[in-house]
């Protein structure tokens, strides 16, 4: 129960003035930016539903060629070809990818880095909220396996790529409920303890601490990387729980459409005013307050190691 409010904290206090101040409010921030992305190679994960198919859909607007990488390629093929259709835009690809197994992350990126030679956009949106307790196929609890882990090994994979195409830029897709989240190095995989809606809160503070690690790596290489909460947005992300499909119901109309969850992902990968703005988290296409333990270096490169441990690879 504890999770589950904690979660009930992402829906957006009243305010913003517009037309119709009530629905230009929960609309949120909107990405301006009129960037062309002829050319440019993006992947972006989870892209079948919700908030990363309507990134995807904004990036091939754009002209970009987009590698849609999901578990589901049927639900995949769906999206895009409606993408495709809508945007006349041929070049958006659907690649399997299960971020709850460690082989299917290597499978991709080899294909990937044997078929494409650059790679411009990586963002790592895929994500499972409130998940009964489970593991992924490599043993790593659901909501960290996925939400992190997953995405840590898929950017590793990838950096290279990124590097050697940059200017680049990596965009994690956290959220609003890392502030409730914590990094539990005794017991990670909540084997000790587990609840689902903190589960889920920890592994969007990986996330932001991720970034911040990563960004510091990165200094000098023209690749950015920063992190984001898209919102609180209608999408399939509350499946795993009748309470909050029930409530996401509800209180749909306080709810972003996923077209609204997307500006911010879209605003990270292309405003031109990020150029060189890394390590840093936005929300309505503006930085935004990250929770002290979100800005805890020490917390950041503990869990870069044991990240690295976790998965078998050497990332110095
Ligand atoms: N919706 C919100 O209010 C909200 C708020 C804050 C942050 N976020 C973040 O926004 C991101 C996108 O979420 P959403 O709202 O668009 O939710 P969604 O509609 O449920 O989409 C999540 C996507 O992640 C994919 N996915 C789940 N497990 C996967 C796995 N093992 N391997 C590969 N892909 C997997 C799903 O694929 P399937 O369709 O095959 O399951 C789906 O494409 C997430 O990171 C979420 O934490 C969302």
């Amino acid at each position: 129960a504890r999770g589950h409010f904690l979660l009930l904290l992402l829906l957006p206090p009243p305010g913003r003035a517009g037309p119709c101040p009530a629905l230009r409010y929960v609309a949120g921030g909107q990405c301006k930016s009129a960037a062309k992305l002829d050319g440019k190679v993006v992947i972006i994960t989870g892209a079948n539903t919700g908030i990363g198919k309507e990134t995807a859909r904004d990036l091939a607007r754009r002209g970009a060629r987009v590698i849609v990488a999901c578990r589901d390629v049927a639900k995949g093929e769906a999206a895009a070809s409606e993408i495709r259709a809508e945007t006349g835009n041929q070049q958006v690809i659907v690649k399997k990818l299960d971020l709850a197994n460690t082989k299917s992350i290597r499978e991709f990126a080899e294909n990937f880095l044997a078929e494409e030679k650059e790679l411009h956009i990586l963002i790592n949106n895929a994500g499972v909220m409130l998940y009964p307790y489970s593991k992924t196929a490599d043993g790593f609890e659901m909501h960290l396996g996925v939400n992190h882990l997953g995405h840590f090994l898929l950017t590793f994979l990838l950096l290279e790529r990124l590097r050697q195409s940059a200017p680049a830029r990596i965009v994690n897709v956290s959220s609003l409920a890392h502030h409730g989240g914590r990094i539990r190095f005794h017991d990670l995989h909540g084997d000790k303890s587990y609840n689902r809606g903190l589960a889920y809160c920890h592994s969007k503070l990986a996330n932001v601490l991720f970034t911040r690690e990563l960004a510091r790596r990165l200094q000098g290489t023209k690749v950015t990387a920063n992190s984001l909460h898209p919102g609180s947005v209608r999408s399939e992300l509350v499946r795993h729980s009748s309470v909050m499909t029930w409530l996401w119901k509800v209180f749909s109309f306080f709810l972003k459409t996923p077209s609204e969850g997307a500006q911010t992902s879209v605003y990270c990968a292309v405003a031109e005013e990020l150029d060189s703005v890394t390590g840093q988290y936005f929300s309505d296409c503006q930085p935004a307050y990250v929770s002290p333990r979100g800005r805890d270096d020490e917390t950041a490169k503990k869990l870069w190691h044991v990240s690295c441990e976790l998965l078998g690879i050497q990332w110095d």
